[in-house]
């Protein structure tokens, strides 16, 4: 086919990108562990809408943050509401946990969502502007054993998708009791070394000292290893918390890294933060992170109710799934249906349908063809079986079913052919 070219073809916006097959299988494949995983642990998922009010971001996410000052899609709808294309979704479960009043059915609630998120960063790899995250939030709980069984959860679910090399970061950045104190000798640390800081650094020094401490840029980054550690500063409380994840975390064994600068782009958090990063992804390291944001709730109108979650990036985990190999996309075709004369046809179609009733992923072609083209299809398509209906097997009222991998044929009669490529395609697996 040829395309005009008069007309320029319209391409996807810079940063996005279209998820094609065979791509798309895999993506399923991580997707059914996460619901399995989830589930397991008594998640139940909850979809929010893409969009949502300015305010919830600005409120929770934090104003002088990178996400809220420079990366939102923000937009002024016709009915001059200020809007927001979600840049992550913790802000919009929450909004729903309060706005649904879940509050009031006592207990917590353990919820998790997979979908789209958008931030306006530069494109590279592992990068977009429009990514995917899979994430998870407990609503309800402050115990510590709380957040050591979510990030035990994250665990099987990379182990189940095949990701092994990969570190856990953990540190704590206190409560809203403690982290004045830490915020104000950092105030007092940056003001004699402001000045050799990049612009963001010298504003941040004076409105929010914590978002110092997530500056990329080469040069700071010597001046900011020599600032005060928020660990030094916690009080008894958010001590006891840390000490306890950490213990448990033992206990669960998984192994981790306290990273004591790690205190996250997003002024939501309290107590423990994480992120899981793995050197096999190149600059964009992060696959997931999370923590706890015990505020949040109070931040954007609800009653004070603790939380704990994750994201993990999608774009990226797949990635790694990819370059780990473990994982196969979604259920190969079964079969493949070749017949041969107008006679065939309704006994091939009837049979495809009873196949595909059964569960069975099934092609079959419309066009006439010889049996010869037919067995180059089932090959190209890599079918595990081929049925061949042709006017011999219409006479005898048996099949022929040939195992694409060993050329092994033999003839079935076509009501017990379901039963029978089961049976092979379990001992197969
Ligand atoms: P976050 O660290 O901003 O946290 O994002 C989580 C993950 O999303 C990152 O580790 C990264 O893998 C992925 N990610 C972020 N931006 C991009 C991008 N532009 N392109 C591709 N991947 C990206 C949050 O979003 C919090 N809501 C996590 C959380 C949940 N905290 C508590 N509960």
């Amino acid at each position: 086919m040829t395309v005009s070219s008069r007309i320029e073809p319209i391409r996807s916006v810079k940063g996005t990108r279209d998820l094609l097959p065979p791509e798309t299988g895999l993506w399923q494949r991580v997707e059914t562990e996460a619901h399995r995983v989830f589930a397991a642990y008594h998640y139940s998922e909850i979809r929010t809408p893409i969009v949502e009010e300015t305010d919830l971001f600005a409120r929770s996410v934090g104003t002088d943050t990178d996400i809220v000052t420079k990366e939102m899609y923000t937009f002024t709808d016709r009915g001059d509401e200020s809007l927001t294309l979600r840049p992550e979704a913790t802000a919009s479960v929450v909004r729903a946990y309060i706005e649904h009043s879940l509050f009031n059915q006592g207990g917590i609630h353990k919820l998790y969502y997979i979908g789209p998120m958008f931030r306006r960063e530069r494109p590279q790899k592992g990068r977009y502007r429009q990514f995917y995250q899979i994430g998870a939030e407990v609503l309800g709980s402050d115990l510590p054993s709380l957040d050591a069984e979510v990030l035990e959860m994250l665990a099987l679910f990379l182990q189940r998708v095949g990701i092994k090399e990969y570190q856990l970061l953990v540190n704590s950045v206190g409560c809203s009791k403690c982290r004045p104190e830490y915020v104000s000798k950092l105030r007092e640390a940056l003001e004699s070394v402001k000045a050799n800081m990049c612009a963001d650094c010298q504003r941040r020094a004076n409105t929010n000292p914590l978002r110092v401490l997530d500056c990329k840029v080469p040069e700071d980054q010597a001046i900011i290893e020599a600032l005060p550690h928020i660990m030094d500063y916690l009080d008894d409380d958010c001590r006891k918390h840390f000490d306890h994840v950490t213990r448990e975390l033992q206990q669960r064994g998984l192994t981790y890294q306290i990273a004591p600068r790690l205190v996250r782009g997003l002024d939501y958090y309290t107590r423990t933060t994480f992120e899981i990063t793995s050197g096999a992804l190149g600059a964009q390291n992060a696959v997931a992170g999370g923590g706890r944001y015990d505020g949040l709730s109070e931040m954007i109108g609800g009653p004070p109710t603790p939380g704990f979650g994750f994201s993990i990036g999608q774009d990226r985990l797949m990635m790694a799934v990819e370059q780990a190999g473990d994982l196969k996309p979604s259920i190969p075709l079964a079969a493949y249906i070749a017949w041969m004369g107008d006679a065939a046809l309704p006994s091939a179609s009837r049979l495809a349908r009873e196949l595909r009733g059964g569960g069975l992923a099934v092609e079959i072609d419309y066009a006439p063809m010889k049996i010869k083209k037919s067995m180059g299809i089932a090959n190209k398509l890599q079918a595990r079986f081929a049925v061949i209906i042709g006017e011999g097997e219409l006479a005898t009222g048996r099949y022929q079913v040939k195992d694409m991998t060993s050329g092994q044929q033999e003839e079935v009669e076509p009501e017990k052919i379901l039963d029978y490529l089961k049976d092979r395609l379990k001992n197969a697996a």
